[in-house]
């Protein structure tokens, strides 16, 4: 699926940057103290240094709501509709979109999740231009934003080395599709008979409670998912290049979710690019699921790993099974 050949002023266009990340870092020394694991394995196997883990009570609409005012301020307006991509909305139901919005003070602003998981964030960047290119909404709040801790068995060192709790935002403005920071082609896909690959079997509407607790949790075959993970970016990264009409050698950053570093290398090895173009913080903040992609961004920008004008393709895989891809040309935001 593409959109192109935006009416002028209807391009989605990225204004505003933001971050949010718990206090708490639990580094892998931390882990391999309760979990039969080591510092060596987790670093080695994911390129993981550190975490950061949502204290108790600290949910994914506070920290969504610190990013988004982050984003908001750089910008200096506000939104009239705000897409919250998630997996871990503070309830079942409602959404938290509408919450984080009252909570920045956006009035009666559109809110509403998006749930792709970890291609969360690209899934909400495509809505969010549809919402501008349709004349629906002129600005818009897109936040990224995860708890995955709270999906993981404590005791599974086969997940819980992997997730962090964080959130990150942009804002996108209606401009022109020739102007910097105008999002380009989207290429979205899913294939659900995998879900099982990577899924929660208890407490939604089909098996609602279980009394094995570990229903409840996370379970990921993780080697498939590798594979899945490293073929689909790839794969998807050329569709948005192909549709652009970009060459692999015109992009100077590739953002990849940041689920695995031997997967971005992969992926971009995949593509044929130089290991330098792989924007990377998972060392920092592990997989942080919808939060990934705009937390690097928001990294990448601030220690000018990304700068103006540098051709930037941004990529996701998660859960679902659902991947995607978008590129832009970075514009001048801080
Ligand atoms: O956001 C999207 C969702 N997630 C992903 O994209 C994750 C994708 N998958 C991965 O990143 C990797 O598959 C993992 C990091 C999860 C695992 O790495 P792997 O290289 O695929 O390892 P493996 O699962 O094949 O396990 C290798 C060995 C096994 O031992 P044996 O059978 O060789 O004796 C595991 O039991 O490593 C063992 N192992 C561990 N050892 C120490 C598994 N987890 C751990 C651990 N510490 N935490």
């Amino acid at each position: 699926m593409s959109v192109q050949g935006f009416p002028p002023g209807r391009a989605a266009v990225l204004t505003g940057l933001g971050a949010a990340l718990p206090d708490r870092v639990v580094d892998n020394h931390e882990l391999a103290g309760r979990l039969d694991t080591s510092d060596e394995w987790i670093r080695t196997r994911t390129g993981i240094r550190e975490r950061r883990i949502a204290a108790p009570g600290e949910s994914t609409v506070d920290l969504a709501v610190a990013a988004g005012r982050q984003a908001l301020a750089g910008t200096g307006a506000g939104a009239d509709a705000v897409v919250l991509a998630t997996s871990t909305a503070d309830q079942l139901c409602p959404a938290s979109a509408p919450q984080v919005a009252a909570r920045l003070g956006l009035g009666t602003a559109a809110a509403f999740d998006v749930n792709a998981v970890c291609s969360g964030f690209i899934y909400a960047l495509a809505t969010a231009q549809g919402l501008i290119a349709g004349g629906i909404a002129k600005r818009v709040l897109v936040i990224g934003a995860d708890v995955f801790t709270s999906l993981l068995d404590p005791e599974d060192r086969t997940t819980v080395p992997i997730f962090g709790d964080g959130a990150g935002a942009v804002v996108l403005r209606g401009g022109d599709a020739d102007e910097p920071g105008a999002l380009g082609p989207f290429d979205l896909h899913s294939e659900g008979e995998l879900a099982d690959l990577l899924w929660v079997e208890a407490g939604g509407s089909r098996h609602r409670f279980s009394d094995d607790p570990r229903d409840h949790y996370l379970r990921m075959q993780g080697t498939a998912v590798f594979r899945h993970a490293c073929a689909r970016m790839a794969e998807s990264s050329r569709a948005v290049l192909d549709q652009a009409g970009w060459m692999v050698g015109d992009v100077d950053r590739f953002v990849g979710h940041q689920a695995n570093i031997r997967i971005l290398q992969v992926a971009a090895k995949h593509l044929g690019l130089p290991a330098d173009a792989v924007v990377a913080n998972i060392d920092r903040v592990g997989n942080t699921s919808a939060a990934s992609i705009p937390l690097a961004l928001a990294d990448a920008a601030a220690d000018a790993t990304i700068v103006p004008g540098h051709r930037v393709v941004l990529t996701a895989f998660g859960a679902g099974l659902t991947w995607g891809s978008t590129l832009l040309t970075w514009p001048d935001v801080l």
